[in-house]
């Protein structure tokens, strides 16, 4: 091999999963800033045929995946008109299947929800670099997920801004133990939200329109109506414990409404660091990326004279229960951050709907998190179980109740 081949780069193949959602878009930007080092093999989502068609048109990826067998049946008929190669697949086998592909080098788990938990997992066990922003894989079945990691021989990146930040600061940059790091703890920064000023009376009539505006981030809808409630912040509490193996003690979360600093890590000898930058998710994605190297993303320059002040408060775990939830069932443990995730899911998409109040989404959760059998979390069946009854459980609360 001459000194020139050997030189030129290896072109990494991505895998997308949740291409066409707020992570997957930003995720393509980054990739399209680079086409001499990724590519988009495989693209994925649910129904959404319109973007992930355009998205094929434009990244001629080798596989395109639609969880829902007509949505793929479409896109199949408009890439067969268009004159476009890609294979269509549908279903969560064709998920497994393209996180898994020989051919693969990083997969994305940017699906929303309990969804993004098979394919991450399939990710996990045949050792891809790993791009997690699917926090729920983690607050479900954190200990399997990180197990199928270590066995499998994956590389795990955080693509949450908080995670992604304390990654950055940590000592020798892996998932050592915050002991041996000289670590005292984790600080989670947290923007509040929309409401973080709203008394009781205006948090009872949050309208969805209103849940939905974030003060600094754009992202989907269930994430949007999660930092409100601060459940974003909650579920970014268990995550913290399995990615950087940290006792609930050692998990603080301070509110930061500027969204500029993105999480800090304390240390024993009184330092503490912190990474900053404008609230954009190009950034710990291009991170994890390119890592170990910095590559651009995109992302302007932090303007720290304009910003001009960074405030921090302690977050309020009585006007927004859902902080103090998650706590809890990291505490309790097993099955009950899989309970916890699957009652928020049918809440928030009952809020969305119209069917619940804003602060029926912390009341239903509590209701199925005291009502439930929590077992250890010892296979992925006993997780997929949990996260079954507590979904019926969170439908049946919502016929029994009003709120
Ligand atoms: N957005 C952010 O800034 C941000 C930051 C940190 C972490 N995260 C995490 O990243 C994940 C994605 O967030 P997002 O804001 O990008 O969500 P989003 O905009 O709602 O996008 C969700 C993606 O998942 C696909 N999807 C939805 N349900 C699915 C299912 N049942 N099976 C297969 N695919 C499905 C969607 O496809 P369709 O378009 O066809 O519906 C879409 O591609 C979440 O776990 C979130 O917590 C997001």
């Amino acid at each position: 091999m001459d000194a020139i081949a050997m030189s030129a780069p290896i072109i990494q193949n991505v895998t997308i999963l949740g291409a066409t959602g707020t992570i997957g878009l930003h995720t393509l930007d980054v990739i399209a800033r680079h086409p001499d080092r990724f590519r988009a093999y495989a693209l994925t989502a649910n129904t959404n045929v319109d973007v992930l068609f355009e998205q094929c048109r434009k990244f001629e990826p080798v596989y395109a995946v639609m969880l829902d067998e007509r949505a793929a049946d479409s896109l199949k008929t408009k890439l067969q008109i268009a004159g476009l190669v890609t294979e269509v697949l549908f279903g969560m086998d064709a998920l497994e299947f393209v996180s898994a592909h020989l051919d693969v080098h990083a997969v994305m788990a940017a699906i929303v929800g309990a969804a993004g938990l098979k394919p991450a997992i399939a990710a996990a066990e045949s050792g891809k670099r790993i791009l997690l922003a699917n926090k729920e894989t983690l607050v479900m079945s954190g200990s399997l997920f990180m197990q199928a990691v270590e066995k499998g021989g994956a590389t795990l990146l955080p693509i949450d801004s908080e995670h992604n930040a304390i990654f950055q600061v940590m000592p020798q940059q892996k998932f050592a133990t915050l002991k041996s790091g000289g670590i005292k703890k984790i600080l989670i920064t947290a923007s509040g939200g929309p409401f973080r000023k709203a008394t009781d009376d205006e948090l009872s009539a949050v309208t969805v329109k209103q849940a939905l505006n974030h003060p600094n981030w754009v992202m989907g809808p269930k994430i949007t109506v999660d930092s409100a409630t601060l459940m974003n912040k909650g579920l970014e509490v268990i995550e913290a414990h399995w990615l950087f193996n940290a006792a609930p003690e050692q998990i603080e979360v301070v509110v930061h409404p500027q969204s500029v600093i993105h999480s800090m890590v304390e240390y024993v000898d009184g330092s503490v660091l912190a990474q900053l930058g404008n609230p954009d998710m190009r950034t710990p994605i291009a991170y994890a990326l390119g890592y170990p190297e910095r590559i651009e993303s995109g992302v302007s320059s932090l303007d720290l004279f304009k910003i001009a002040r960074l405030d921090f408060e302690e977050p309020d775990t009585v006007r927004f229960p859902c902080l103090r939830l998650a706590f809890d069932a990291l505490k309790k443990g097993g099955t009950a951050p899989a309970i916890l995730n699957a009652a928020n899911e049918i809440a928030v998409e009952a809020f969305l709907n119209g069917k619940i109040g804003f602060m029926g989404i912390p009341r239903i959760i509590e209701s199925v998190l005291s009502d439930a059998t929590i077992s250890l979390a010892s296979s992925l069946s006993t997780v997929i179980e949990a996260d079954k009854l507590a979904r019926k459980a969170a439908k049946e609360w919502m016929l029994t109740y009003s709120c």
